[in-house]
C-alpha cells in the first residue's frame, strides 16, 4: 500500500491507475480504524479494481466544544490494518493540504442537515459536505462506500452527490455491530468500562422500538417516547429518538412501509449514535 500526504500525489497515482483501464473505490475516514471501516475497504475491494482510503480528521465539521482535539489519531496502527485489509492506496493529507486558505465556499444541504444530528450539531453537516465534495473531486472514484451506521450522514451525501451531479455510485455498507450489539464507532473508545457495559441499551431500545411496531403499536411518539424513558432511567441523555421514513428522515406516518429508528444519547460525555432500519411490509 502507498502512503500520499498530497493532493497532487494522489492525483498522479490516479491517473496511472486510470491509464491502465483500472477502476476506482473510495473509502473516506476519519481514522482511529475498526472493523467498521474495514468493511468498507472489503466491500471497495469487491466493487473497483483499486481502493483509495482516506484518513483526514475534518476540523470543519467540529463544533468548538466538540472533541476535534481530542479525536483519536491512531496512524501507525491504522496504517497496518489498511495493509491487511488489501487498500491500494491512503490519502493522508495534513489540514494546510486540504483547506490551504479559508473556504469561502459552503455546501449546505438543504433541510436534511438540520434535522436530528443536524439540531444538535450546528454546521456539523455542512463540514462533512464540504470535506466529501473536496475528497470526491480529488480522487474522483467510480464508486463510494459509506456506513450506514451515519445513516443521516449517507443520505445528505446521496442528496448532495444527486444535486451537484458528482459522476460516483454511492454504496452504503451495513452497521458492523460488537457481540453485544453496540455498533462500532471511533467514539466507543471513550466509554468507561462501566459505560461500555451500559452502551449496547441503545441498540436494545432501537430493537424494542422496532418489535413494538411490528407487534401492531402504530403510534409512533408513544412508541418512540417509551424508549427514550427507558434509556434516560439507565443513565443515557437522549438527543433524540425519532421514528422516520428511511428515505427522507422525516417523521412516519402509519402508511409509511420503509421505515428507520435513529437514536443518538450521551453516556456521561461520549454521544452515540445508532440507527435501525426495517419494512413494515414484512409484519
Ligand atoms: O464518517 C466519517 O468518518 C466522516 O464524517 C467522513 C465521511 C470521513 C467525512 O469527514
Amino acid at each position: 500500500m502507498q502512503t500520499v500526504t498530497s493532493v497532487a500525489a494522489l492525483r498522479d497515482v490516479i491517473r496511472q491507475w486510470r491509464q491502465a483501464g483500472q477502476s476506482v473505490g473510495f473509502v473516506p475516514t476519519m481514522g482511529n480504524l475498526h472493523a467498521g471501516h474495514i468493511k468498507l475497504v472489503s466491500t471497495a475491494r469487491q466493487r473497483a479494481n483499486r481502493v483509495v482510503v482516506s484518513i483526514f480528521v475534518n476540523p470543519a465539521q467540529f463544533g468548538p466544544n466538540e472533541d476535534f482535539a481530542s479525536y483519536p489519531r491512531t496512524e501507525q496502527q491504522d496504517q497496518e490494518k489498511l495493509i491487511a485489509s488489501g487498500a491500494d492506496l491512503l490519502f493522508l493529507p495534513e489540514v494546510t493540504e486540504m483547506y490551504p486558505q479559508a473556504s469561502q465556499t459552503q455546501i449546505a444541504v438543504g433541510s436534511l442537515a438540520s434535522l436530528h444530528c443536524g439540531a444538535s450539531r450546528p454546521g456539523h453537516f455542512d463540514g462533512v459536505a464540504l470535506v466529501v465534495c473536496k475528497l470526491l473531486n480529488m480522487v474522483q472514484p467510480d464508486v463510494l462506500l459509506l456506513g450506514e451506521k451515519d445513516f443521516q450522514q449517507l443520505t445528505l451525501i446521496r442528496q448532495m452527490v444527486a444535486d451537484l451531479n458528482i459522476p460516483v455510485t454511492i454504496q452504503g455498507v451495513a452497521t458492523v455491530r460488537e457481540a453485544d450489539g453496540l455498533a462500532m464507532s471511533s467514539r466507543n473508545a471513550y466509554l468507561s468500562p462501566q459505560q461500555r457495559q451500559q452502551a449496547p441499551r441503545l441498540y436494545q431500545a432501537l430493537c424494542a422500538a422496532r418489535d413494538a411496531i411490528f407487534a401492531g403499536n402504530d403510534d409512533y411518539r408513544a412508541v418512540a417516547q417509551q424508549q427514550w424513558q427507558i434509556l434516560q432511567q439507565a443513565g443515557f441523555i437522549v438527543d433524540y429518538f425519532s421514528i422516520c421514513r428511511s428515505a427522507d428522515l422525516l417523521p412516519a406516518g402509519t402508511g409509511d412501509l420503509d421505515l428507520l429508528i435513529l437514536a443518538a444519547a450521551k453516556l456521561g460525555a461520549t454521544r452515540l449514535i445508532d440507527n435501525l432500519y426495517f419494512s413494515k411490509t414484512r409484519i
